[in-house]
């Protein structure tokens, strides 16, 4: 039996394989991420340079010699690169247990192909039971927590946490989320949100799941 953390090294290792023709990625945040940059560090990329997502991944890269690139100096990106916390058979996710969904969110939508890499334990049918993150302004988070209230969740403060971005984060528990992209919008719509941890609008692409040996792949129908 492979451990977990053997099955995120085996899907961040398959990911290599699509990476090959691409001079610019985007690369995501989390532990099968990092497992991911790991790899990247061991083959003969092309890479000119990525995009991170958050300041720990942007460490990361720079320590395997990738040179780091801005968002704003790129056109668009050809591929991001990313973990989830949920999946579910439509290619959509929820994202933001380590709190940067945010950024994450704008590198999946500058890029025309989203590929996210996760294993089967991170496999869901009704969204909610990992709870979803929201990143809010500061001075607005008592709004936003009534207001995520009214919709039906139980949000709670992420202690003693900032997002990269100087803010803060709502974890929503407790939400039986049957249509995700309704929520996302109405998560969107609440002033001082500045971001939610629903990739449900604009799904993946493609989703790589590693389960024991093998490697599955689900492909998003837009
Ligand atoms: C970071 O904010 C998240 O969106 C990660 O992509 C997600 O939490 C997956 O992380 P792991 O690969 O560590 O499970």
């Amino acid at each position: 039996m492979m451990t977990i953390e053997e099955q995120k090294m085996k899907v961040a290792n398959a990911a290599l394989k699509y990476t090959g023709d691409h001079r610019i990625i985007g690369v995501g945040t989390g532990s099968t991420v990092n497992y991911f940059i790991d790899a990247l560090a061991t083959i003969n990329h092309h890479l000119e340079g990525a995009v991170a997502s958050s300041i720990a991944t942007a460490e990361r890269l720079k320590c395997i010699g990738i040179p780091l690139i801005e968002l704003n100096d790129v056109n668009e990106l050809s591929l991001y690169i990313d973990g989830a916390d949920a999946y579910n058979p439509h290619c959509q996710l929820v994202k933001g247990g380590g709190g940067a969904m945010t950024r994450e969110k704008i590198l999946a939508y500058a890029s025309r192909q989203f590929i996210c890499i996760v294993d089967k334990s991170k496999e869901t049918r009704v969204f909610g039971e990992f709870p979803i993150p929201v990143e809010v302004i500061p001075m607005a988070r008592s709004f936003v927590a009534r207001e995520i209230v009214k919709l039906g969740g139980s949000p709670a403060y992420r202690q003693n946490f900032v997002t990269d971005n100087g803010n803060i984060i709502l974890d929503i528990h407790d939400w039986v989320v049957a249509e995700p992209i309704k929520l996302e919008r109405a998560l969107n719509n609440i002033p001082g949100v500045v971001g939610n941890g629903f990739f449900a609008e604009k799904p993946a692409n493609l989703i790589l799941i590693s389960e024991q040996e093998e490697i599955h792949i689900l492909k998003a129908r837009f």
